[in-house]
């Protein structure tokens, strides 16, 4: 047996774990490795060089070399390996050991493990770990949520392994991981942020379609433009990955290897989920549930080639300023970017309340700001916004925020009226739009809405010149 002297363990050795793995051990702690798979098992062992590292395919042994309180992470797929993970795990646990999940499970199923598991005396927290393979190698954004109390120990190592951001307002720069809440705040968190990050993909792949179809741009003019963007107010992790990919070349034909890419998107469903517990707590977010929906049309690509051959267009080329467009453009997409980001911070405001998480919408910000995929400038503002009003439902009222979205919506306007003449969708734009040109509407025509349940439901209407509910025998006289 080995002795247990690793002072943390990792479950699930694929490329985000044995990355993790590598980062703790770069900050001064040894950690125990376990993966089923005896392959994963030995690339980390290849890769630990001198470090304080054990990695074994035997659960006991991994088990045994762990110091107690033993503190275990989980990297394995969402769902049911979880379950089954911590079913083999828990009989060789004790009561304080401390389980992390740091996949992106549904956070109700964090909800569930985590009662689950005190019966035992075992801690569950579920934790968000965002910015992909060089995040977890080199430093991710980490949203960890349950006990308080529990998070204490494992704070010290989150914080050393964590991105580090320093912006206008900092003067060292901060860790990008902070305790969000109790219970699955944490998951619940992360899988907001992936709903933003839909929304995000979404916005800049109709800025793409627009710039390539409307604007006649080649994959070098897209890089400069997006290289340029990222140096202004679009700066963000999502815009540099955009600029990289427009420059790379194929390596089995000469074209850019993005327009030998199928244009049918995947995804795991952390999206859709977002859409989902909004539609359940009654909060709109429209880009989001639009980025999901155009996701799933992608896929339908057979039906696609079969319906451009019959269904017709405008037939309207955009024959403008090209300089006009792209300045327009970046106005569009930050203008999008911003309401985009304000949805999902409502959703976790009303949610925070729903479920009683007591999210602190400030610190989500910052933490947000470094090693994640959502990093962006914007959110030194949105951090900002929310320091100003902390329980504020929504970003767009906020002082700075609101003269931003003032002042580019024009251009958005102007973008989405080339899209609508020239038949190229950029839905998530409009729906960006819409959701703003809602939000500020102090009349909508849900009175219509009321009166048509009423008519055909019985439902009953409320009325804008007295309190009550009423209902009304419509359209008597012509029966
Ligand atoms: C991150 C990403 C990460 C992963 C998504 C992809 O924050 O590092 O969000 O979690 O890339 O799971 O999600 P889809 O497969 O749903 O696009």
């Amino acid at each position: 047996m080995t002795e247990a002297k690793y002072d943390y363990g990792m479950i699930g050795l694929g490329t985000m774990g044995r990355n993790l793995v590598l980062n703790i051990t770069d900050h001064g702690y040894s950690v125990a490795g376990f993966d089923k798979d005896s392959s994963q098992v030995e690339l980390l062992k290849k890769d630990s060089g001198d470090r304080s590292i054990y990695a074994s395919s035997v659960l006991e042994e991994f088990v045994g070399a762990l110091k107690a309180p033993r503190v275990v992470m989980l990297l394995v797929p969402a769902g049911k390996i979880v379950d089954e993970v911590i079913q083999e795990l828990k009989p060789l646990l004790s009561g304080d050991d401390l389980l992390m999940d740091c996949g992106n499970s549904h956070f109700t199923d964090t909800n569930t493990r985590m009662e689950e598991l005190a019966k035992s005396g075992i801690h569950f927290m579920g934790v968000g770990i965002s910015g992909g393979e060089s995040g977890a190698r080199y430093g991710p954004s980490i949203m960890p949520g349950g006990p308080k109390d529990i998070y204490k120990h494992v704070a010290p190592m989150l914080e050393a392994i964590s991105a580090k951001f320093a912006g206008a307002q900092d003067i060292v720069p901060e860790p990008c991981v902070t305790w969000l809440g109790p219970g699955s705040a944490g998951h619940y968190v992360k899988m907001v942020h992936n709903g933003i990050e839909y929304g995000i993909m979404q916005l800049i792949s109709e800025v793409y379609h627009l710039l390539k179809v409307a604007g006649k741009m080649n994959n070098d003019e897209l890089h400069e433009v997006f290289s340029e963007w990222n140096k202004g107010m679009l700066l963000s992790f999502l815009i540099e990955i955009t600029a990289d990919i427009f420059a790379q070349k194929d390596a089995l034909t000469d074209n850019s290897l993005v327009d030998m890419i199928l244009d049918s998107a995947h995804q795991k469903g952390t999206g859709g989920w977002t859409s989902e517990d909004a539609m359940k707590l009654q909060v709109p977010l429209p880009v989001i549930d639009i980025a999901v929906s155009m996701r799933d049309l992608s896929a339908y690509k057979k039906e696609r080639e079969a319906a451009a051959q019959k269904l017709e267009g405008p037939g309207y080329r955009f024959e403008g300023d090209k300089n006009a467009l792209v300045t327009w453009l970046e106005q569009a997409l930050y203008f999008s970017m911003i309401t985009t980001y304000a949805q999902g911070m409502s959703l976790l405001h009303f949610a925070s309340k729903e479920y009683k998480y007591e999210l602190k919408l400030e610190d989500i910000a910052s933490i947000w700001r470094g090693g994640c995929i959502i990093r962006s400038s914007i959110l030194d503002d949105i951090k900002s916004a929310f320091s100003r009003q902390p329980d504020s439902a929504t970003m767009l009222m906020d002082e700075k925020l609101s003269l931003k979205l003032m002042q580019a919506q024009i251009a958005t306007r102007k973008i989405i009226q080339i899209a609508v003449d020239t038949g190229i969708p950029a839905s998530a734009m409009m729906g960006s739009l819409a959701y703003y040109d809602s939000y500020r509407s102090a009349w909508l025509p849900a009175n219509l809405i009321q009166a048509q349940r009423d008519y055909f439901g019985a439902h009953t209407y409320e009325r804008n010149d007295r309190e009550g509910t009423f209902h009304t025998k419509w359209n008597q006289e012509n029966k």
